[in-house]
This record gives C-alpha cells, structure tokens and sequence, in this order.
C-alpha cells in the first residue's frame, strides 16, 4: 500500500472519520468511577459494532474488570505471523472539571486540536489505528499477516483483574482469552512521538508498584486544644514518616530498592535520541523545583532510574477558613516508577517495610499493596519496530528516533511474558496534551500522520 494511496481514501473519507471519532470521544469510559461502568460498556459495545462495520468479526470479551474489545482477521492464514495491536478505550478521571474550558465529554475543536478526554490518550491514538484497518479493507486490500486487536477498558485502572487473570488463573475464559491473543509480535498504539513532525518508536516503558498508606492515631477526631500536646497527631507522624523516604541525595531511602537494577550499557544509551531540558519543562508545565536525584540528567531520571512519589496526602481539614482539628486519621498515595531489574513485588514490600520501622510508637499503620508490574523492553531489530520506523519516516518525512517512557502501560509485560511477543511502542502524542489534566487534545495533523503510518508499515511487514 503506498502513502498516496492512503492518503486520497482519509480526504474522501475526512468528515466521516472525525465524526466518528467524536463519538468515541463522547462516551464517558472512565474506568475509575464505578458509576460509569454502563458508560465503558457503552463504548465497549458501540466500538464493537464500529468495527463490525469496517469489516471485522468483533466481540467483547468478558474479563473480571471490563470487557475488552477484540477483533481478528486470519485470512493471511496459518503459514504467516500474527500482528496484535493493542489500545485502551477507557480514559482518566476528569476533575478538576471547572479548570476544562469545554466539556471533557464533548469533543470541541480549535485551531485544528480536539479537547476532549481521551483526545489522545487513548481514543484518538487508537482509532487512527483502527481506521487505517478499514482503510485496507475498503480499498480491497488482504492483509500480510494475521491481525487481532486488543482494546482493553481497565488500562488507566492498572489492568489489575485482567493481569492476574492472563498470567495466573486457568479459568476457562483466561486459558481462552490466552489462546486467542496469541501473537507473535504486539503494536502498542499509546506511546508518544519525539516531537511534532518528528516520529518515534518506543522500546520500552517503566514499570509501577503502588501502595495505599493509612495512619491511624486515634477513634476519632479531636479538639486541637483539648487533646493538643496529649495526642500525636497523625498527620504530624506522616509528614515525619514520608519526609524519611528520601536522601539528602534524592535517592529513595528505603533499603533494597535500587538492588538488581540492570545497568544501562552505553551502546543501549546511544540508541536513543533525547529530548527537552529544563526551559522546556519551565516553559511547558511551569515547573520551578526540579526532583530526581543529584548528578542524574533529566532524561536518565526519566528513563533509566526509579522514582518514589506521593500521588495524594489527606488528613484533617483544608477546607475554606479554620478549623481546630486533630484528625484520627491520615492517608498518603505511593507510586513507584520502575526499571528493568526491579520486582514490583519486591518493592512494595520494601516500601511498606520501611515505613512500618519509621512510624512513631503507638500510631496504626496499614498499607495496602496493589499488584505492580514491572517494566518491559521491546527490541529495536525487530521487524515490527523497522516498519514502524520506516514507514513514519516516509509519512513525517523526517528520521524516526528512538525513545522509551517514563510511563507505564500494565498489560504489556504480561503480554510479553504470556504472549512471549516482540513489543513496540508507537505513537504521536506530545507532552504537551495535558493527557490525565484539564483540556486534554489532540490535532487532526497527527491523528492523520498515525493513520498514515499504521496503514503503511502493515505492507512493510513481510
Ligand atoms: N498512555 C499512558 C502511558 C504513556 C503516556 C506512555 C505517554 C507513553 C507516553 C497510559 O495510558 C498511562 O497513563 N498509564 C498509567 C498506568 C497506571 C494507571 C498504572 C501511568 O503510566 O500512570
Ligand atoms: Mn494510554
Ligand atoms: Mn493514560
């Protein structure tokens, strides 16, 4: 298939692809809220029916969170490899709502962006995939290999059910769903390209463990006064209990948990191009304090080194005025960002370890550990990965980088590890969507660059 070809089947179908779109970006599939759970199915349903219509066989497939959407065409037959492309059709929370300057539900355009939740991350970068599918079968066009796609509906909830089930359980469904993924290599359409105009694959993504910390200093709130100088106020032990997570260094203090990080060799740093300093960072996020440890650049921080962050602190009162309160409780939100190396496991553990040895005596503690994952590398020999590179090369016009994520995508390592798939990364998000914030978007420039791109590596595949 040649990019010309390609192109003149998006103009004729323009208006249609994008109202299309808009309706995807319409359902409100957040797969955090559980009073959505009628809305991701929704989406699941009408993104099933979409590629019915586009000449696929589609069904959903019941999972223990929400259903995924999976799609195949074997018609290449046996004898030739199967492409698995993987996407999410659920999107992140919305809040802060009133920071939106349109409804997050209601796809509006300006100046050639989409805002929207889910503009990007992963509705629009999905979907150029799934049209430049169609656009194959339109234009009567057979398939050089096997392809199945896998949408899933529980990726910005950590892929936890679904994880466990395909990598533990030989229920029935999972053992089935395992036989139908089967695959031997894995497009994953939600990584970000190096710049605009500028295309890039991904080899790899971190990997995360998260852990949920609850200090309990009493039945119930107190009087500040009245109990002041009595009680240990827990929000007083957390602050003091989380301030010990790190180093003068800004190396995370908990014991083993840079042990077994695998090092990165010079040729593998060589590999890949490196973007944004910190003007770019100042300029596009307004950050004033930089983290990340001593010594470390911002790109190795990024990459190539583990993080600890507090994702939420709460306990007590910060509402409007004042309020004379000692609560009985405080509450923080731990995420780790993970290497090649490192066992999520193992981190959690270490995590919840050391904070049990630092609480002040007599506080209650309890952590909840959520399953993690662990990070994955793709390899940039593959033949996925060159068509990929190849052929965004041919659409942007310029040379395809190479890149990995500070991000994390759950699923992929159990893919990799089940599956035993090559995985690539590929994408044309910017940092500069404001993914998971207020006015998230996307343009129609990219949405039509990935387009292009997925439509043309499928015949660079063989
Ligand atoms: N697509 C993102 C991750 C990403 C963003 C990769 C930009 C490459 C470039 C994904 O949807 C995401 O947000 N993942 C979450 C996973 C978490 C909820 C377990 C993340 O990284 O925080
Ligand atoms: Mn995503
Ligand atoms: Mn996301």
């Amino acid at each position: 298939m040649q990019i010309q070809q390609l192109k003149n089947w998006f103009d004729q179908n323009r208006s249609q692809i994008f109202a299309d779109y808009f309706t995807f970006l319409r359902f409100p599939s957040i797969s955090a809220d559980p009073a959505r759970r009628g809305d991701c199915t929704a989406c699941a349903e009408w993104l099933t029916s979409w590629l019915k219509k586009s000449g696929f066989s589609s069904e959903l497939v019941a999972t223990p969170g929400l259903p995924l959407v999976y799609s195949e065409d074997l018609s290449a037959g046996l004898q030739t490899k199967t492409l698995l492309i993987y996407g999410h059709y659920d999107v992140q929370p919305v809040d802060p709502l009133d920071l939106w300057k349109s409804a997050p539900f209601e796809p509006t355009e300006r100046e050639g962006s989409i805002f929207a939740r889910g503009a990007a991350d992963d509705k629009g970068q999905i979907f150029y995939a799934l049209v430049a599918l169609r656009a194959w079968k339109e234009l009567g066009k057979k398939f050089p290999c096997n392809v199945k796609l896998c949408i899933e509906g529980v990726e910005e909830s950590s892929s936890e059910g679904l994880i466990k089930a395909l990598t533990q359980a030989k229920t029935q469904t999972m053992g089935s769903l395992k036989k139908k993924l089967a695959a031997d290599s894995l497009l994953v359409v939600d990584f970000d390209q190096f710049d605009r105009n500028i295309p890039a694959v991904s080899l790899g993504a971190r990997g995360i463990a998260a852990l949920e910390v609850r200090l309990e200093g009493s039945k119930m709130d107190m009087h500040s006064g009245l109990c002041g100088g009595i009680a240990y106020n827990p929000n007083r032990a957390l602050v003091q209990l989380l301030s010990k997570l790190w180093d003068e260094e800004g190396k995370v203090a908990v014991p083993q948990f840079y042990e077994g990080i695998l090092p990165v060799s010079e040729e593998e740093k060589k590999l890949y191009s490196y973007r944004y300093d910190k003007k770019y960072y100042e300029e596009q996020f307004g950050i004033h304090a930089f983290g990340g440890e001593k010594g470390v650049s911002l790109q190795e921080a990024n990459w190539f080194r583990p993080t600890l962050e507090l994702n939420g602190i709460g306990g007590g009162y910060v509402g409007a005025g004042v309020k004379t309160v000692i609560p009985s409780v405080a509450e923080a939100r731990i995420t780790c960002r993970l290497v090649p190396g490192q066992n999520p496991e193992k981190i959690s553990k270490a995590v919840a370890l050391f904070l049990q040895h630092h609480i002040p005596k007599g506080m209650k503690l309890q952590v909840i550990e959520h399953k993690g994952m662990p990070a994955f590398r793709g390899s940039i020999h593959s033949t996925l990965a060159q068509a990929i590179a190849k052929s965004a090369t041919e659409v942007t016009g310029n040379s395809c980088r190479y890149m990995l994520t500070g991000g994390s995508i759950p699923i992929v390592p159990a893919f990799v590890e089940t599956l035993g798939v090559d995985v690539v990364g590929m994408g044309y998000g910017l940092l500069e969507d404001q993914i998971h914030a207020p006015n998230e978007h996307f343009d129609r420039v990219r949405f039509e660059q990935g387009f292009l791109t997925v439509g043309r590596a499928l015949s660079l595949l063989l």
